[in-house]
């Protein structure tokens, strides 16, 4: 009798802990969407009948910091509201969102950088998985085109920017590469699929590989930069524009790694990718620096002994860290768990849930509104250039929102099989 009251008991104690964890993913959920609602309406308020000032950060005086169609984080604008209309199917978040998304158009054409793949693939690329909209097709087919211009084969990879001096003017790269760049061959993996050229994806695999054997150090953290000579295709530099040192580990460079080689390995099904990105996600879950709750400091290697910044560092503060690290980081892990050799499965789940539910609480998540407009507080864009610390980041809260999503779709699935 005793015994079978405890056992009852302790099974009591199962199932509700189960459902209490249940409830709680799914309270996460729900309430990081509930939460974005006002903050987003704000953010349609401010831009009513304006299609040209895409929403970034905010301004040391808490003013909104817009950047136009000609910069890099233009597509997560758009991208966030297609996130919005997926979770709460409410058209006025499609009606915005196509909006948004058309007033990007010209920028198929843009070659002035690298950062096409993000503009449009975040913005159309979402479109096309609500509407069947043949013209969008084409705008992406266009946008991998004018991308693949900045491919140079003695190099066989992408150039990320053009021609500039370096961190500290200690150089001049006259062809530099950034890890970031892993992002943008999502648009030639699809224009390849679209159009049944494979020089897109050809484009886009050597890309990849020489990502690996340059950027990727051998204990999987990452460099920055590298600068490559044009002519000869020959490494002439490794340094770093965003991080503390060429030696360091930026933290939002290691997460594009992590989430560029998943994506990569999706595509192509190579395990040297696969390997890439299972030893980068492993540098950055278990690495000494990085804080419990896990999301990092802006850079691994903040004043340690043995990295010396080109900058002038002063530690005035405490290190500030990167929630959009760690937001990318979280969309990858859930879907590099998918990959991943079973022993790693659980590790990668169980760290991006940890990841999100520490995103989605204070201090990261703006319930009380602290600035009327964006979802996630506390990332770094440039902290050696001394811009963008310790702020909101419009790609924090579309990697937030897309790894919310990929959550709540194993959920789903997991509870279906
Ligand atoms: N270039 C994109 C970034 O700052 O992460």
């Amino acid at each position: 009798m005793n015994k079978f009251f405890y056992l009852s008991c302790l099974l009591l104690i199962i199932t509700a802990m189960s459902c209490d964890s249940r409830q709680n993913n799914g309270t996460l959920i729900e309430r990081s969407f509930n939460k974005a609602i006002p903050l987003y309406d704000n953010l349609l308020k401010t831009t009513a009948d304006n299609l040209e000032d895409y929403p970034h950060s905010l301004h040391p005086d808490g003013s909104i910091k817009y950047l136009q169609i000609d910069e890099w984080t233009g597509g997560f604008w758009p991208g966030i509201l297609w996130y919005m209309y997926e979770y709460t199917e409410d058209e006025k978040w499609k009606i915005e969102a196509i909006r948004w998304t058309e007033s990007l158009t010209s920028n198929q054409y843009n070659t002035a950088h690298h950062d096409i793949g993000f503009m449009m693939y975040c913005s159309y690329g979402n479109a096309i998985r609500f509407l069947d909209a043949p013209s969008y097709k084409e705008i992406l087919v266009q946008s991998a085109k004018s991308l693949c211009q900045r491919y140079n084969e003695q190099v066989g990879s992408i150039q990320s920017w053009n021609t500039r001096k370096s961190k500290g003017d200690i150089n001049i790269w006259e062809f530099p590469v950034i890890m970031d760049n892993m992002m943008n061959l999502e648009l030639l993996f699809y224009a390849s699929k679209v159009t049944k050229d494979s020089s897109f994806r050809d484009i886009a695999i050597s890309h990849a590989l020489q990502t690996l054997a340059h950027h990727v150090r051998p204990d999987y953290s990452s460099f920055h930069v590298v600068n490559y000579d044009p002519i000869t295709g020959k490494v002439l530099h490794k340094q770093t524009l965003q991080g503390f040192s060429d030696n360091s580990t930026w933290a939002r460079g290691q997460a594009w790694g992590i989430y560029g080689f998943t994506m990569v390995y999706r595509e192509t099904g190579d395990k040297r990718f696969l390997s890439t990105a299972v030893g980068m996600a492993d540098f950055f879950l278990d690495h000494p620096n990085l804080p419990d709750d896990k999301i990092p400091y802006w850079d691994f290697n903040v004043g340690e002994e043995g990295y010396h910044p080109d900058w002038d560092y002063h530690q005035e503060m405490e290190v500030p860290r990167d929630a959009s690290a760690a937001a990318i980081t979280a969309s990858a892990l859930l879907e590099l768990c998918e990959y991943a050799d079973a022993g790693k499965r659980d590790k990668y789940k169980n760290a991006a849930h940890e990841i999100l539910s520490t995103l989605a609480s204070e201090p990261y998540l703006n319930a009380e509104q602290s600035n009327p407009y964006y979802l996630l507080k506390h990332s770094t864009g440039n902290f050696p250039s001394k811009n963008e610390v310790d702020v909101p980041l419009i790609y924090a809260d579309y990697y937030f929102l897309e790894a919310l999503h990929r959550f709540r779709q194993q959920k789903d699935h997991t509870h279906s099989e």
